[in-house]
């Protein structure tokens, strides 16, 4: 399983006869390489204005059906602070591609929460190399920004005027200014291919990434994909378990799309090569709101009743909550 070539993985991703042995050894590998703490990000979704128009997502600036909204940064640096006192180490602040955060005042939100002691990963979208430069040095230390596919005429066909290169730019640069780099793609998405999904995962070890975030696709009704079929949960956890075998030492989150198709999702995907949860701890009022896709969970809950709802589960399944920042471990 060590040197898993392309065509081991498209073999492994097409069989389904081994999947709990593909499951278990992903899952011991987590053991030996991060332990059994699981490490919680509370994330804090912060705008739901977009100005891209990516064929999936429920936030493209076409869906005129969303209520949008936009947390200011004296707010949001507020939600932080309660997020620390329950005792998250790591705060995630995510967006659309929303311009009123100019990097001024992306930088002032970043100094604000970074007084707080906690690590800081941003997921807000392509930036140019002095923006990247100057959240760092405001004291941002990880980045999110899912490539969601490696195949870059689907790529281009699932985001209008995008451009491929400059994804892979912004993954390239965020690396060089030292930041712990997220990506991940989505799985299901139409005309997808299995050979695609390897690549994918191949390229997650070529960058050498320190975070990975795997999830599947869900149609959405107020997009283009509404009629698409939904990705396959169990071919998402094949690819996150396959991600954790090979590039081992890493951060894999259970994702919230994997709850979504499955109740038992996020506590399936931990035993399956996955160490980290990102909890919401965006105030009640925003979450409907924030409908990347449809079924999302904990809408309705609360940040107090998040954590407790996590903390249940995780410990059930005899893992523990760490403590520190858990950056990536060597
Ligand atoms: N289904 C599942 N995941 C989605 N995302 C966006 N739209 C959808 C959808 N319809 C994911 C993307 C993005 C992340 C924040 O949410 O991969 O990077
Ligand atoms: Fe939100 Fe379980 S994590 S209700």
């Amino acid at each position: 399983m060590e040197n898993l070539t392309r065509e081991d993985i498209i073999e492994i991703l097409k069989d389904d006869s081994q999947n709990e042995a593909l499951f278990s050894y992903a899952d011991k590998i987590r053991k030996q390489y991060v332990g059994d703490e699981v490490h919680l990000r509370g994330l804090i979704e912060f705008s739901n204005i977009c100005k891209r128009e990516c064929k999936y997502c429920g936030l493209r600036c076409e869906n005129k059906s969303v209520e949008r909204y936009r947390i200011m940064p004296d707010d949001i640096i507020l939600y932080a602070k309660k997020a620390v006192d329950m005792g998250y180490k790591t705060i995630v602040l995510q967006s659309g591609e929303d311009e009123y955060y100019s990097c001024d005042i992306m930088c002032k939100i970043i100094e604000g929460i970074k007084k707080l002691n906690v690590a800081l990963t941003l997921s807000c979208g392509e930036k140019n190399y002095d923006e990247y430069k100057a959240f760092k040095n405001a004291g941002a230390d990880r980045y999110l920004i899912r490539i969601e596919t490696t195949d870059k005429k689907l790529y281009e066909k699932m985001h209008p005027h995008a451009d491929f290169e400059n994804r892979i730019r912004c993954l390239k640069d965020l690396g060089k200014l030292g930041y712990e780099v997220g990506t991940g793609c989505l799985v299901g998405l139409p005309e997808q291919t299995i050979e695609s999904l390897a690549d994918d995962i191949l390229f997650f070890k070529e960058i050498n990434a320190d975070m990975i975030g795997i999830g599947p696709f869900i149609p959405h009704q107020q997009t283009p994909l509404k009629d698409a079929p939904s990705g396959s949960f169990n071919l998402a956890l094949k690819v996150m378990a396959l991600t954790r075998i090979l590039l081992k030492n890493i951060n894999i989150p259970a994702t919230t799309a994997m709850e979504t198709l499955n109740p038992n999702g996020r506590i399936i995907a931990l035993q399956s090569g996955a160490n980290v949860v990102m909890p919401n701890v965006t105030t009640t009022e925003y979450r409907a709101k924030y409908e990347i896709y449809p079924g999302k969970i904990c809408i309705n809950e609360n940040p107090t009743q998040c954590r407790g709802c996590i903390e249940g589960k995780i410990k059930s399944i005899g893992r523990t909550i760490s403590d520190n920042y858990g950056f990536r471990s060597n």
